[in-house]
């Protein structure tokens, strides 16, 4: 991926941080996207020139075109994207006001489809490029108090397939990540001392992932090594989803070669 740029918004903390430092491990440049301009300016100032911080609120269209702006003026070209911006609340689901669920609506979806349908403007033209959007297990293995965040998701994964479908003739392809729980400050969870252990008590792995471990997975499917995926999901979730905990039986169950032996 050397000498290859790259778009990574939400690159101010967390899975984005950790993309941009993984980006530009890999030899490219990159174009660090966030609505935060003090946490921007923090996470980007030991680059120097490998690194543009632009700030823009994905959720607008036209500060996502000033950045993709800023991406072609200073590097001439956008070849991957990591559409990883996005925000999550906990609220009971009778409590969720419009308000909250359209900010969650407006950057989760709105936000990545203008990054996305932005940068692909800019692919389409040099005829190639890698999408990859920062979903999360939550679009389909649901978790409480989350409704409005969790149908969010659910529209990335709608999105990343419907780009993917009609990207392709561009040799564009997208896909998404779908991570389940990574040491954030957004996933409080795995600083809770209580919560913490016992929401690992599902993981099957028993730990939360770290964030290089995500912008490793992202790094992949962003590069040639992945080039006959697209509309894919890639789950990170150390099992989380794979199944639920079952106890072992008292004794060997009827019918079976352990049974029989016992008779
Ligand atoms: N942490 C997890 O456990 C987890 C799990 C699954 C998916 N995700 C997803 O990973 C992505 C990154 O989350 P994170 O955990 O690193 O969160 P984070 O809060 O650590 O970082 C998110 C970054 O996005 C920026 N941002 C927020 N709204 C923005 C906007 N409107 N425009 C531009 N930038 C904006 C924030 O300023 C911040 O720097 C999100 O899409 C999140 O839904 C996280």
């Amino acid at each position: 991926m050397e000498g290859q740029v790259a778009m990574v918004t939400g690159a101010a903390n967390g899975i984005g941080r950790a993309i941009v430092e993984r980006f530009v491990a890999e030899g490219m440049q990159v174009v660090a996207v966030d609505i935060s301009s003090a946490d921007l300016t923090e996470a980007t100032a030991s680059y120097g020139d490998r690194v543009h911080a632009a700030v823009a609120d994905i959720s607008d269209r036209t500060q996502v075109q000033a950045a993709v702006h800023a991406a072609l003026f200073r590097f001439g070209q956008i070849d991957v994207l990591a559409a990883n911006a996005g925000i999550a609340d906990g609220e009971p689901f009778l409590e969720i006001d419009d308000k909250s669920w359209r900010r969650i609506i407006d950057v989760n979806i709105h936000g990545t489809f203008h990054c996305v349908q932005e940068a692909a403007k800019v692919m389409a033209r040099a005829r190639k490029g890698a999408i990859v959007c920062t979903s999360s297990t939550n679009a389909w293995y649901v978790e409480k108090n989350l409704a409005h965040y969790n149908t969010s998701k659910g529209g990335v994964e709608a999105l990343v397939r419907s780009a993917a479908i009609d990207l392709a003739e561009f040799n564009i392809r997208v896909n998404a990540i779908e991570p389940s729980m990574v040491k954030t400050r957004a996933a409080f969870i795995t600083e809770d001392p209580v919560g913490g252990p016992e929401y690992l008590k599902r993981v099957p792995m028993a730990r939360f992932a770290e964030p290089a471990e995500i912008a490793a997975a992202v790094a992949w499917l962003a590069s040639g090594q992945s080039s006959y995926i697209t509309g894919q999901t890639l789950i990170l979730d150390g099992g989380l989803t794979l199944g639920i905990d079952m106890p072992l039986p008292a004794a060997p169950l009827p019918g079976s070669a352990r049974a029989d032996s016992d008779a």
